[in-house]
């Protein structure tokens, strides 16, 4: 059995300055913001320490290494071949986004994206000056949620200038399946509508799912574009390194339009953690999946056992838990009073037109889980 990661008590968290355990008071338990609790990879912090004993705290160099090291990485995890020549450095994957929604719109263009989704995906749209195309995705019982792929079709006919994709989607956890990727790419193919696939929580399939990426899939590399991160699986937002990878010299030579400005705000530390987690974490981040799945595991049966009001579907990907509260009330009346007892959760509201859900980030230690599970049944 794969040795779980471990997690520092609650008041060693506390002492962390980050928005996550910042923004709330002292009584309350932040599972909010995608940042996790677990110690980070040692391939990592030895990157970091040497750094700061170096003094090393310059400009990136973002070429040197970084596309190598990706390439290594998704060809060892998802069989992916990247020219390391085709990826392309960016501050983080908002600004990745946002900088290939700028080259293939022009204002006012209507951009399709699928609620409920990252809140900032409405940012993005807004930063490019495009508008909203939503197309929700659907939800079944038996099947949970998914893309609704006769909505695609008709809204990709209506002539958008791009379709902004989360694989795996947050919050609801999906790794849309191959087949569902292939219909896409066939659709935006044949509407030319550019696929801009936000993948930074690809590494973070849990077991039991296998993660697709976009431009594996025949067809997509000459309509879409990915951008991915170390980020959201070793824990490294703070440090501000995301790519843009091609897999086409049409899309290459798109992306080559970015200002070259752009790649220049990449941040030192984040190349180097980046580098040091796709090159040497490849055990540590086995550990955190068997750590997730403990966790989700541990959620299923809090939730059934504490939470009868509450249901959700463990997700394939991520430490999101997307928890259906409608029993509670509506709006953000289930969040509030999850927060009055003590338990900051993001409200559904913030995801799109999504009343009575909230979402749970379930990365961290099964204590902090049960001591929030505990304070959520007292509000019920
Ligand atoms: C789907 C998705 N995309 C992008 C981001 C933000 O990434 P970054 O901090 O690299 O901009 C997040 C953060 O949680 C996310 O969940």
């Amino acid at each position: 059995m794969t040795d779980l990661l471990p997690v520092e008590p609650l008041h060693r968290l506390r002492e962390r300055r980050s928005a996550k355990w910042r923004a709330y008071g002292p009584e309350v338990l932040p599972l909010t913001i995608a940042e996790t609790d677990f110690a980070l990879a040692d391939a990592v912090r030895e990157a970091l320490a040497d750094a700061v004993g170096r003094s090393d705290t310059g400009y990136a160099m973002p070429t040197d290494g970084l596309g190598e090291a990706l390439a290594g990485f998704a060809d060892r995890r998802w069989g992916w071949q990247i020219d390391p020549e085709a990826v392309t450095a960016a501050t983080d994957v908002s600004t990745g986004v946002v900088e290939v929604l700028r080259l293939v719109t022009k204002p006012g263009d209507r951009v399709v994206i699928n609620t409920p989704v990252y809140p900032p995906f409405f940012d993005w749209l807004d930063e490019a000056r495009t508008e909203l195309h939503d197309v929700p995705l659907t939800h079944t019982e038996e099947d949970g949620w998914r893309l609704d792929l006769p909505a695609l079709d008709r809204a990709f006919a209506t002539g958008p200038a791009a379709f902004v994709l989360c694989n795996p989607h947050n919050p609801v956890g999906r790794v849309h399946s191959p087949e569902d990727l292939a219909t896409v790419v066939e659709l935006a193919t044949r509407h030319q509508v550019p696929v801009i696939s936000d993948e930074i929580h690809a590494p973070l399939a849990l077991p039991g799912a296998t993660f697709t990426p976009l431009l594996t899939v025949p067809g997509a590399a000459e309509i879409g574009v990915s951008v991915v991160s170390a980020s959201k699986a070793f824990n490294l937002a703070a440090l501000k390194c995301a790519t843009v990878v091609t897999g086409s010299p049409r899309m290459r030579d798109l992306v080559a339009q970015m200002p070259p400005d752009t790649r220049w705000r990449t941040g030192h530390f984040g190349v180097l953690a980046t580098i040091a987690a796709y090159t040497h974490g490849d055990a540590w981040l086995e550990r955190l999946l068997a750590t997730l799945d403990d966790r989700r595991t541990l959620l299923t049966k809090l939730v059934r056992d504490r939470l009868p009001e509450v249901s959700w579907r463990p997700p394939q990907a991520t430490y999101l838990g997307w928890l259906d509260c409608r029993g509670l009330g509506s709006g953000t009346v289930p969040r509030d009073r999850f927060l009055a007892a003590g338990v900051a959760l993001e409200p559904g509201t913030r995801f799109g037109e999504h009343s009575g859900y909230v979402r749970l980030n379930f990365g961290t230690s099964a204590e902090v889980l049960e001591l929030a599970v505990d304070r959520m049944a007292s509000a019920l």
